[in-house]
């Protein structure tokens, strides 16, 4: 047994979790702060970092009763040192640190897109690397390739904005309002995407683009005027929904083998694991499709959706497979290294 004990502050879910032997969680407790936004439209860094502050304590107490553990059961502590908002990243680091000097035990650095890769260990066992992952959040749009555990090698990432970013802008522009992306979702529901089609972005190879669909509904909406009642502004959600997700699944599908090569291989190799994880995995749109487009190709896994969005029993699981970075540095710069 070795137990884990996560924390996550990155953005604006304040989370702490024990995970046991980087795959079991015995509890993963989640405060989101969108009451706090809500009135502000977005995420506001201060007022976050702050919040991560006042809560972190209480959370830490319920992760530890409703793990029924000790703190001197904990082996690991494990802290998410970035991607993130850096006064937010601080107050995790900070709690960590000090955490780690009283109770005396190891501390270490998440990386917070290893993170939402390691949410599919914890929704499959079994799941070991190689792999294929997509990680689609608020701030990235990353295809990486995992050859074994703590070790990522990006191989197509966004060029402007990343497919969460994009969902929160347009949901903005239909008068959605924070948090955009599952708004968004909701309204893409009633609506039908023929009826208002959009652009779908494709750059050649591996790269994203969502800058000019962005642009392209701005003009739509423009040129709508008083015209874009409840239905088009639904058929523009599902519109736009539509073209994100054919254009991340379209970059996913150029990695795949096709059917007739698996069919032709099927002698006792390994089947292709392929991970989709991050905020937008939540999307309802993209768990479809991109089960119908993996199908007799690879084996799909997507978290459920509380492991799609921000938590720490990520970053926990992480921490126990790939975290050999002791420091907790905090950069907000990092990427994937
Ligand atoms: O991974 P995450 O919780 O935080 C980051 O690491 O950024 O991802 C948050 C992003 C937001 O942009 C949010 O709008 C998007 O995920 N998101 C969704 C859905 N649920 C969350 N986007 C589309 N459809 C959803 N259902
Ligand atoms: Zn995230």
């Amino acid at each position: 047994m070795a137990l884990t004990l996560g924390i996550e502050t990155s953005c604006d879910e304040t989370s702490v979790a024990i995970v046991d032997g980087g795959r079991r969680i015995l509890s993963n407790v989640i405060h989101s702060q969108v009451d706090l936004h809500k009135q502000f439209g977005g995420v506001v860094p201060e007022l976050a970092a702050r919040d991560h502050l006042e809560r972190l304590p209480h959370l830490l107490d319920l992760a530890l009763e409703k793990a029924g553990v000790q703190p001197s059961d904990i082996d690991l502590l494990a802290v998410t040192r970035g991607p993130g908002l850096v006064g937010c990243l601080l107050v995790g680091a900070g709690v960590g640190a000090g955490l780690a000097t009283a109770w005396a035990k190891p501390l270490t650095g998440v990386n917070h897109l290893w993170g939402h890769i390691y949410a599919a260990m914890l929704t499959r066992p079994d799941l070991e690397p190689p792999l294929l992952g997509l990680v689609v959040s608020g701030a990235h749009s990353d295809l990486v390739r995992m050859p074994e555990h703590g070790r990522f090698e990006v191989m197509g990432r966004t060029r402007d904005d990343a497919a969460g970013e994009a969902f929160d802008k347009a949901a903005r522009m239909l008068g959605l309002g924070y948090p955009g992306g599952p708004a968004l979702d909701r309204l893409a529901r009633t609506g039908d995407a023929r009826r208002q089609p959009l652009p779908k972005p494709s750059l050649p190879g591996l790269e994203f683009s969502f800058s000019g669909l962005k642009t392209a509904l701005l003009y739509r909406l423009r040129d709508l005027g008083a015209e874009a009642g409840e239905q088009e502004k639904a058929d523009l959600a599902a519109a736009f929904e539509w073209s994100v997700v054919e254009s991340l699944l379209e970059k996913l599908d150029k990695c795949l083998p096709t059917r007739g090569e698996v069919a032709r291989r099927a002698g006792g190799e390994k089947q292709l694991e392929v991970v989709i994880c991050g905020g937008v995995a939540a999307n309802t749109l993209l768990r479809r499709r991109a089960a119908e487009v993996v199908a007799g190709r690879a084996r799909l896994t997507m978290p459920p959706l509380e492991l799609c969005t921000d938590n720490a029993a990520m970053i926990a699981a992480a921490a126990f497979y790939g975290g050999t970075n002791q420091s907790t540095a905090v950069d907000p710069s990092l990427g994937w290294d």
